[in-house]
């Protein structure tokens, strides 16, 4: 045999071998599916699609889903499959069942025979017809110039239907732009998850990007900007990351001057709804007010109680609720955008309103008074109440984030929850008989930063909130995940934000039960169909790699791929790493103080998340000599808000007690604060300790004056970690912790020598 047979043979053999393999194949492997259907149950054998194949269907109502299906395969066998009334053999058929319960439930059956999918409704069979797709090898989705003579389908039963009737997924269109492809690509990604709400931020203080052809300087002046300082933001992110660079498709030059922004015409967009509809998603739009409607009183500032626009203390002046022409000019806007978008749902924001600038108003203190209004809470309430039986007189119901249950709410209206640190709100608004849908910033704002725990934290979300009786319960009506865009400019960096965290999501609101093992299994399985399907998911992250690494003398550095096609680069001098950067494919020894920024590529160049990874050569610190001490930490926190752990002022703080444990004492607690831990830990045996410090905003870990952890600065909860040598004994801690706003979160765990992460235990925390 010469050795190209020999090669082909051993290819043959090989292929053979993953054709028979379904004996080897896990669950997982063989249905690949997410979200996980409701009962799913194996069957012996698989059914064969071939060209010939006919798609059978009886019923008028699924004919765009027979489409669909047919279409998948043109890619493979160069036409579509052909759908027919006629029954014949080994077919797929699309049955209507109406005693299915639910409207977006389905069944499917695959034998050795035949393929049965049952539905109720369009929209159950659409999802049955994403369950196929899913079930069919990921070459399905994009032609790689080769015909293909056959796919098989295992055999199987499956009867599913959505734990969740609202299952979303939510785009900020304002902060910065995205196309129609991209919001269609996005609609695509959504669909094949069995998602179903589409819910557009429309308009914001940067930014209105809907054509009202009433008010036509809404976006010939109010859908462009010179860049702001979110942009600059971005444009300093893109030196280290090309997905910040901003999206030159919306940079214009007019007058002189270089803008940015864009907008949809009312054409595009009831395109992109029908669009929608056809993959069974309704498209919610919000125009945010009153609050955060800076660019559309920009362009007519008889909007605001005295004509002025600008930004307060912490928002922009908001449109006036005391003057007629404010209602005029919110109820033509909604009858415009109730004439593109059908969805039975108008989202009318109402969140972060500066309701002071209402309260020196001559106007306001008038209606105040003559419709018995105690604050501008309730009249904040009294403007969406007008709204509501505005969209209820056209048909329609209203959706408000929880800020709308201030000052009184109706019933009828639906609240959007999203202020993680009011907990109570959710569970008030479904006691109250309101319908709620869960997007709580924490975990459920794709737009912070994902890290190693993000998508775990996505899957044990529960929607259900504490304290609710099984009635009650009922009022929770899904869930949906929100992605702000004030640092996202790009469509690349859309996807990395919300993939895979999304997928996450879906299984959480259609499953309903959890299997994390099984569901990353499943996922993994799925990359090579988002790399077809061009997706620029976050890789997965690179396993056991700490951001602080300590070690005496020498230690071995390794590192596991997550993905077969990834290629590991770094740098030793540190540069960011390329395509040219050295590969990391053997185990590194490191023998000194060094920094090594290592970074996963794809084979397109596509690069993943940068690890900067410190290695520090030290010697295990020596116990302080303390002569006598007692339990607990010292703990001195600072009323006041910091951008950073060293803001916080030296000497006492506004409070401060002994602490049993690295806890923030309910005391301590307010809207900004900065607090101090001070004292001993008590090291039980010599060894290396890793640290894991995990916090919102930011915190600090020094043990035996060494800086451990560093989490410092303003964010979401952010976990990281970091070595230090100790010997046994008492050393001194040092643990810093700032909170900015929007609620905190502290955790911090050890391990030594590598073992498994424990709590600190209360008996090592000492003071003198
Ligand atoms: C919001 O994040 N302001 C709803």
């Amino acid at each position: 045999m010469t050795l190209r047979s020999t090669l082909s043979c051993i290819i043959v053999i090989f292929l053979a071998a993953c054709n028979t393999s379904r004996i080897t194949e896990t669950k997982e492997q063989t249905f690949a599916l997410i979200p996980y259907p409701t009962h799913l149950t194996e069957g012996k054998g698989n059914f064969i699609i071939t060209p010939s194949t006919k798609i059978v269907v009886k019923s008028n109502l699924f004919l765009k889903e027979a489409e669909m299906l047919s279409a998948l395969f043109e890619h493979s066998f160069g036409s579509p499959l052909m759908p027919t009334i006629d029954q014949t053999k080994r077919s797929i058929n699309l049955i209507l069942d109406e005693s299915i319960k639910e409207e977006e439930g389905y069944t499917l059956e695959i034998t050795k025979n035949e393929v049965t999918l049952s539905a109720k409704t369009p929209t159950g069979m659409f999802r049955a017809v994403q369950t196929i797709r899913q079930l069919l090898p990921a070459t399905i989705e994009a032609s790689n110039g080769q015909m293909v003579k056959s796919f098989s389908l295992p055999a199987v039963k499956i009867q599913d239907e959505p734990a969740y009737e609202w299952r979303g997924m939510h785009l900020d269109v304002s902060r910065h732009f995205f196309s129609i492809d991209y919001l269609k690509k996005m609609l695509d990604l959504m669909a094949f998850y069995k998602f179903n709400k589409f819910h557009l931020h429309l308009t914001d203080d940067q930014g209105w990007r809907i054509e009202i052809k009433k008010y036509p300087l809404l976006t010939e002046q109010g859908a462009w900007r010179t860049f702001n300082n979110q942009d600059s933001a971005c444009m300093s992110l893109a030196k280290e990351n090309p997905d910040f660079i901003i999206d030159p498709k919306h940079i214009i030059q007019k007058d002189g001057k270089t803008l940015y922004g864009g907008f949809y015409t009312q054409e595009q967009m009831k395109d992109v709804v029908a669009y929608a509809a056809a993959r069974h998603i309704d498209i919610i739009p919000e125009i945010d007010m009153p609050g955060h409607m800076m660019a559309a009183i920009d362009a007519y500032n008889y909007l605001s109680c005295d004509g002025k626009s600008a930004f307060g203390k912490l928002f922009s002046i908001p449109i006036c609720p005391c003057l007629p022409a404010t209602y005029q000019f919110a109820e033509d806007v909604y009858t415009e955008i109730m004439d593109i978008f059908p969805s039975k749902y108008l989202h009318i924001g109402g969140d972060e309103v500066e309701r002071s600038f209402w309260a020196k108003s001559d106007a306001c203190k008038e209606l105040m008074a003559r419709e018995g209004l105690k604050n501008t809470a309730e009249l904040q309430s009294y403007f969406i109440h007008k709204m509501e039986a505005f969209f209820h007189s056209k048909g329609r119901e209203l959706i408000g984030w929880d800020e709308i249950l201030d000052g009184g709410i109706s019933k009828t209206a639906l609240i959007m929850y999203w202020r993680t640190w009011v907990p109570k709100a959710p569970i008030e608004a479904a006691k109250n008989g309101n319908k709620v849908i869960m997007t709580p910033g924490e975990p459920l704002y794709f737009d912070a930063y994902p890290d190693k725990s993000s998508l775990s934290r996505v899957y044990h979300f529960n929607p259900i909130p504490k304290g609710l009786t099984p009635q009650e319960a009922k009022g929770i009506i899904g869930a949906q995940a929100n992605i702000w865009t004030e640092t996202i400019p790009s469509e690349n960096r859309a996807e990395y934000m919300m993939m895979p965290r999304m997928t996450a999501l879906a299984e959480v609101v259609w499953t309903g039960k959890k299997d994390y093992p099984s569901f990353l299994q499943r996922l993994y399985n799925q990359y090579p169909r988002l790399d077809i399907l061009n997706i620029h998911y976050r890789f997965p992250d690179l396993e056991g790699i700490l951001d602080n690494y300590a070690f005496t003398d020498k230690m071995v550095f390794k590192v596991e791929k997550p993905l077969p096609d990834l290629i590991l680069r770094y740098t030793t001098d540190s540069s960011l790493p390329t395509i040219q950067s050295k590969v990391l494919d053997d185990p590194l020894t490191i023998d000194k103080t060094e920094r090594i920024r290592l970074a996963a590529f794809k084979p397109d160049g596509r690069r993943g998340d940068l690890y900067d990874i410190s290695f520090h050569k030290e010697s295990y610190a020596e116990p302080a000599a303390v002569a006598s001490s007692q339990a607990g930490l010292n703990a001195n926190w600072y009323k006041g808000f910091f951008r950073t752990t060293l803001k916080m002022p030296a000497g006492n703080g506004t409070g401060a007690e002994i602490v049993s444990n690295l806890a923030v004492p309910k005391k301590a607690e307010s809207a900004n604060f900065g607090i101090k831990f001070r004292g001993y830990i008590d090291i039980p045996e010599t060894g290396i300790y890793t640290f894991y410090l995990g916090s919102d905003d930011g915190s600090t870990l020094k043990i035996a004056d060494r800086m451990v952890v560093d989490n410092d600065g303003l964010h979401s909860f952010k976990e990281k970690n970091g070595q230090v040598a100790l010997k046994k004994g008492l050393h001194p801690i040092a643990l810093n912790l700032i909170e900015g706003g929007g609620g905190y979160r502290l955790s911090i765990q050890y391990s030594i020598n590598g073992s498994e992460r424990k709590e600190i235990p209360a008996a090592w925390l000492k003071h003198e």
